[in-house]
């Protein structure tokens, strides 16, 4: 199994409202994402190292001089896949603008090109100063999201905006930034990609092109949408992917057990492998010499997705997948009955084969007769199509 969560970094500034920060780290955790706190040294005075390692189980630093050797503020901008600043002050407001690099976090921030999330908080006053509205609008044209402080009551006796908002309310604009729904959150997906091979001797196999790429990005969609996945994955040269379960095998026996095992407490099952229709009736132990290599007997591979949908339970969504060169509507509303599937992908191959692209186009077909062409695009932008109508479907299971 890889790494099971997503990486992200919670940098934290020296306000008051450090405190609820503690707060947004542990309903971030709640949402599969393992955090790395980073916080500025006067943060300390408000929350110390202590608590952010209780809270993270992971070590805390606030300059570079510390864990040298892990070159930190160069390694953490690269596993991150964002970073949430929360709260921000005004004096970091201002060091982010320069660009300066005083401490761990500003090293990270200047370090990486990934997503940039600012929540500020602070004194009315110092919110609405024009160096700090100016500096604002200077980040948010350099691409970081800064979120508009509450109205509210402050410390001491104030009251007006500058207050740090509800955690719900950062984390819903956060996800909204990094383009990530929860709305499959708690959900198992079960997906299976790439190409089987059928052994003919030690040596030879019946194969196929599929890359696995579509059930690749049907796996980190769905991963980031909040799913726990497994990824059964067949002889596909795809690393393993952090947060996604991969179980690697080769022939389409041994993708129908990896699928059996763990299909009982899946919601969705979705079947992008190329599976092969058939393997040879015999596999020679030694290598077949070229003079008896005239001829091969096949006999016929179960249809996997159709006997895992024959048991499925009602509640489970099943997504089938086909490819076809003309007719596709047709060919796919045919498969769709057959296989008595919720939702079929139906690659357009019509102008060449779509293996080891990053595009695809087709139609994505229901069992209530939808039908949508999905101009060429990217195999992610597919899989977010797909995982949409998955996600509409396990509304209808479940009311
Ligand atoms: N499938 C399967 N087990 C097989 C063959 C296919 O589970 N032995 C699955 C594939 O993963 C895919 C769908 O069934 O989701 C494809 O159906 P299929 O009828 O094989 O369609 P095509 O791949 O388009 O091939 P053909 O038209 O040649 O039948």
């Amino acid at each position: 199994m890889s790494g099971t969560k997503r990486e992200i970094i919670l940098g934290v500034g020296g306000g008051i409202a450090a405190y609820k920060s503690c707060d947004l780290l542990r309903r971030l955790q709640d949402l599969n994402f393992s955090i790395t706190v980073v916080p500025t040294p006067s943060s300390l005075n408000f929350v110390g190292t202590a608590t952010w390692e209780a809270l993270s189980g992971k070590s805390v630093n606030t300059q570079v001089w510390e864990e040298v050797e892990k070159v930190n503020h160069v390694s953490l901008a690269d596993s991150a896949e964002a970073i949430i600043i929360a709260p921000t002050t005004a004096d970091l407001l201002a060091r982010l603008v320069q660009g300066r690099a005083d401490d761990l976090l500003t090293n990270v921030v200047s370090a990486t090109s990934k997503p940039k999330f600012l929540v500020p908080a602070m004194h009315p006053q110092m919110w609405l100063n024009p160096t700090t509205q100016a500096n604002v609008e200077i980040l948010k044209s350099r691409g970081f999201a800064v979120m508009q402080p509450a109205t509210g009551r402050l410390t001491g006796n104030d009251s007006g905006v500058g207050r740090f908002p509800e955690t719900s309310e950062i984390i819903a604009a956060f996800l909204d930034h990094i383009g990530s729904t929860q709305d499959l959150l708690g959900k198992k997906i079960l997906i299976s990609a790439g190409g089987t091979r059928e052994p003919i001797d030690p040596v030879r196999y019946i194969g196929n092109r599929s890359s696995g790429k579509q059930g690749e990005a049907l796996a980190i969609e769905a991963r980031n949408r909040g799913a726990e996945v497994t990824l059964v994955l067949a002889n596909s040269n795809i690393p393993d992917i952090a947060g996604i379960h991969t179980v690697r095998v080769e022939s389409a026996e041994q993708m129908q057990i990896a699928l059996q095992a763990n299909i009982h407490d899946c919601d969705v099952l979705i079947m992008s492998a190329a599976v092969s229709d058939a393997r040879p009736t015999t596999v020679a132990k030694e290598k077949i010499k070229k003079n008896d290599l005239q001829k091969i007997e096949l006999v016929s591979n179960l249809d996997i997705l159709k006997k895992l949908s024959e048991d499925a339970k009602d509640s489970q969504v099943i997504v089938g997948f086909a490819a076809e060169t003309s007719n596709l509507e047709e060919m796919g509303r045919a498969k769709l009955q057959a296989k008595k599937l919720d939702l079929i992908y139906v690659n357009d191959v019509s102008h060449g084969a779509v293996f080891a692209s990053d595009e695809s186009a087709g139609y994505l077909m229901s069992a209530e007769g939808e039908s949508i062409y999905i101009e060429q695009t990217s195999k992610a932008k597919v899989a977010r199509y797909i995982l949409d109508k998955v996600v509409s479907r396990l509304g209808y299971a479940n009311g």
